[in-house]
């Protein structure tokens, strides 16, 4: 039996906190709490339009998440600031550990996805960017299907895409919501746990497997 991985991309194999040294120049000790505020905006702004099925690209929620985010904190940002910072997001760095497991786990015998909430042109930049795109047979994305993880279709659609079985695909995230979101299709699930003050949301579902690092996958997926 082959298995088959799905690898979230923004928080799991790509460092969303790669903004804060560029934050820190231009909002100083803000900077921290502006990108917690930013990430959050931007995913709820992907449930959003989800549910209302008044789908844009991901980059679209990044930005307007961006805008809130500026006005929230009252960080005065500049047109030309948040070019930089929509560039930089663009070219974010994989997490140390992403490589080294892409790595190891490709030489086995799994069949090896990125599946993201990302347009799949600028999730293939990234990973590019990033230098692990050729550990990948494929990258899905939810934009072919105009909505977003975690609605059960997102998953629904990359197990026909990818030809898998449920049963046989493994999820593997840092977004607790996605990993709840692919337990509801059936998927087996491994949340990446990287640090200890990370909650997992009380819910009916919980991961087939948690890990702290990427390179410790390895050995959770043959047990
Ligand atoms: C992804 C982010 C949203 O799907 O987790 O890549």
């Amino acid at each position: 039996m082959q298995l088959t991985l799905a690898f979230d991309v923004y928080g799991t194999l790509i460092d969303t906190n790669g903004v804060n040294d560029l934050l820190k120049q231009y909002i100083a000790d803000k900077a921290e709490v502006f990108m917690d505020l930013w990430r959050s905006k931007q995913l709820e702004y992907s449930f959003r339009r989800g549910l209302m099925k008044k789908y844009k690209k991901f980059s679209v929620c990044t930005q307007s998440a961006l805008d809130y985010s500026d006005a929230y904190l009252n960080t005065g940002l500049t047109a030309d600031e948040k070019n930089c910072l929509m560039q930089k997001y663009r070219a974010l760095p994989p997490f140390p550990d992403a490589t080294k497991s892409l790595r190891k786990l490709s030489t086995s015998e799994y069949r090896i996805f990125a599946f993201s909430n990302g347009f799949g042109e600028e999730v293939k930049n990234l990973l590019k960017n990033a230098g692990i795109e050729k550990h990948f047979e494929g990258i899905i994305s939810v934009d072919d299907i105009k909505t977003f993880k975690p609605n059960p279709d997102a998953y629904a659609y990359f197990l026909n895409k990818s030809c898998s079985k449920s049963s046989e695909s493994w999820l593997i995230s840092g977004n607790p919501f996605d990993v709840i979101g692919a337990g509801s299709v059936g998927m087996n699930s491994v949340w990446i746990r990287r640090s200890p003050k990370q909650v997992f949301d009380p819910w009916e579902i919980e991961p087939t497997v948690t890990v702290s690092c990427l390179t410790d996958l390895y050995d959770a997926l043959i047990i």
